[in-house]
């Protein structure tokens, strides 16, 4: 029988998922689907009444409902219960658990791209406050690094340092600059820099020589400030690497196999965005 899985956001024809996870049940020769679902917020109890009897193994959940899902899940994973929301739905037994895979996403993507990044520990400088902001935090933390968070609306970052509580401060985006010469990693998790939105014109100058420079924006693939941190020497990390090693947890509770992250299937995800980005 067929194995179905979904990504399932409001609007959520721009989402790479089926495309990567498409390869993978190619690649392994595994009889499933992964389809595209546009659920609006009022149909969404509605869509999970209905979960069980149209046979769903589980799949992603995006924006705007991660949070949204929470009260219609068995349990949450201890990730998703830190970081109050869920991106991965499956099965154990009867159960439908509600996990979160965006911090192994950001984590793997920065082990693959920066290896030894963490070897000293060290302390991050994390602008932003949403919901990248969130997994960022809580795979940092995890790895024993300290996180300032600096966000425009200054309430969110305080939000954030209640949540994770030691090790992460909240901070104005004004204080950003000054901070960067104690900053062994800086993350842009916000949207600026990604195509139709405004630029990010962060100065780097301060930045230590040894710091990495990681932007969650992976359209385009090669954004403003990853250009600032090479034309400075800086060794950078995008975003497309996130969204790769984030879908692995999830293939492998629907499909029961593991996959791997290869060059071929990065290359393949790049090459759609650079087609489909002005520049990119
Ligand atoms: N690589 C991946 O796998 C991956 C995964 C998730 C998200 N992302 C990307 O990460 C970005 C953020 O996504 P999200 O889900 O965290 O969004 P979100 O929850 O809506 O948060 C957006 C964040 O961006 C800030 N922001 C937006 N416009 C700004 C501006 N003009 N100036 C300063 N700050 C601004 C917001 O600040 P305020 O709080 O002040 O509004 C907030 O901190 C998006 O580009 C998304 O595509 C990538």
């Amino acid at each position: 029988m067929t194995i179905r899985a979904f990504v399932m956001g409001h609007p959520v024809a721009h989402s790479r998922s089926p495309m990567l996870h498409g390869y993978w049940l190619k690649r392994y020769g595994i009889d499933g689907s992964y389809e595209r679902l546009d659920i609006p917020p009022a149909e969404l109890d509605r869509f999970f009444q209905d979960f069980r009897a149209a046979g769903w193994a589980g799949g992603n959940v995006t924006v705007p409902h991660k949070t949204a899902v929470i009260p219609h899940v068995g349990r949450l994973d201890p990730a998703a219960e830190a970081m109050g929301a869920v991106n991965t739905l499956w099965y154990e037994g009867e159960t439908l658990v509600g996990g979160n895979t965006d911090a192994i996403g950001f984590i793997g993507n920065l082990d693959e791209r920066a290896p030894g990044w963490d070897a000293r520990g060290g302390h991050a400088a994390l602008l932003g406050a949403g919901g990248a902001a969130r997994a960022a935090i809580h795979g940092l933390r995890q790895r024993g690094f300290t996180v300032g968070v600096f966000n425009r609306t200054l309430a969110r970052a305080e939000a954030l340092a209640t949540r994770f509580g030691p090790g992460v401060s909240a901070h104005s985006i004004g204080e950003l600059p000054a901070a960067l010469a104690a900053t062994d990693l800086l993350v842009n998790a916000t949207s600026l820099g990604m195509t139709g939105q405004p630029a990010n014109e962060l100065d780097l100058a301060a930045l230590p020589a040894h710091a990495i420079v990681y932007d969650v924006v992976y359209v385009p693939l090669e954004t403003g400030l990853l250009r600032a941190a090479a034309a400075r020497g800086l060794r950078t990390v995008d975003g497309l690497g996130m969204l790769l090693h984030q879908a692995v947890a999830g293939f492998t509770h629907w499909f029961g196999a593991v996959p791997e992250v290869t060059a071929e299937l990065r290359a393949i995800l790049e090459a759609d965005i650079r087609a489909k980005t002005p520049g990119g």
